[in-house]
């Protein structure tokens, strides 16, 4: 808890200059038009979703994520900020533009429902990834990811995302995106502050460790 508020703190130069990194606000209103999301509705709309992100929401290409078993308040956010332009991807800008508050809801609900991807088996020692996952590291200022991705990696809290089972490739790609600044929609910078401090290699490495997590 120390170490969160102490990062948080430093933040605070950087965030008075920052224009918005999303438009979803967690009012009353919009977590309880996720938490209603309609699973039959977003069942429904998932279908022309299976092409890339599998037929369980379990995605077998590995620059694509899976959605299975997300946090559905992360889904939600995500797909409103491709809608808006706050995350950009030429495959998902237009599909979410094509979304209502009310599809994305029901489409976040009916992932969320899914089993979680498996872990993917490891034949590595991922040291490195396990120490940041679990101690952070101090002298950079990295909090342990798992204070809030949670200590099984299913996410928690809000809008923190799952990673436990993500395919690896995808994660080191949206990680090296917020390194670059390329994406920008992680409120108070939480994510582009951290990644800022790690090497490619730490990237992977977490992308690999997170991927064979159960
Ligand atoms: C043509 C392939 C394609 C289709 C169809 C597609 N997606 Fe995607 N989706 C992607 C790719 C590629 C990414 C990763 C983009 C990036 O890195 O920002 C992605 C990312 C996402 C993300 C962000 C995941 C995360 O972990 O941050 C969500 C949510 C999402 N898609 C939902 C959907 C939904 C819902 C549909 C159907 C309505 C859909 N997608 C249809 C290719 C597709
Ligand atoms: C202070 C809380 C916090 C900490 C610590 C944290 N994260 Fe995150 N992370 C978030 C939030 C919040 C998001 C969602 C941001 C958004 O809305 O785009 C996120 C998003 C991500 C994503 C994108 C997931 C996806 O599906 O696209 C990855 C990957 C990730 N974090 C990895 C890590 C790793 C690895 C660490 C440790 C080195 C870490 N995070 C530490 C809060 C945190």
């Amino acid at each position: 808890m120390k170490h969160i508020i102490l990062f948080i703190s430093l933040l605070a130069p950087v965030l008075a200059n920052a224009g918005p990194s999303t438009e979803v606000a967690w009012t009353p209103e919009t977590l309880n038009l996720v938490k209603k999301g309609d699973l039959a509705k977003g069942k429904k709309l998932a279908e022309s979703c299976a092409g890339c992100h599998g037929e369980n929401g379990v995605s077998a290409l590995s620059e694509y994520p899976s959605l299975a078993g997300q946090v559905a308040n992360y889904t939600y956010k995500q797909l409103m900020d491709y809608a808006k332009g706050h995350r950009v991807n030429t495959l998902m800008t237009s599909i979410a533009g094509g979304l209502s508050e009310q599809d994305a809801a029901d489409l976040a609900a009916w992932f969320s429902s899914l089993t979680p991807p498996p872990a993917k088996q490891g034949d590595k020692e991922l040291a490195k990834a396990q120490q940041l996952v679990e101690a952070g590291d101090g002298k950079r200022i990295i909090p342990p990811c798992f204070t809030c991705h949670g200590g099984n990696g299913r996410g928690e809290k809000m809008d923190v995302p799952a990673l436990a089972g993500q395919q690896a490739d995808y994660t080191a790609n949206t990680l090296l995106a917020y390194k670059k600044g390329e994406r920008h929609n992680d409120i108070y910078s939480r994510m582009r502050l951290i990644v800022q401090q790690l090497s490619h290699d730490e990237i992977k490495e977490l992308a690999q460790y997170y991927q064979q997590m159960h």
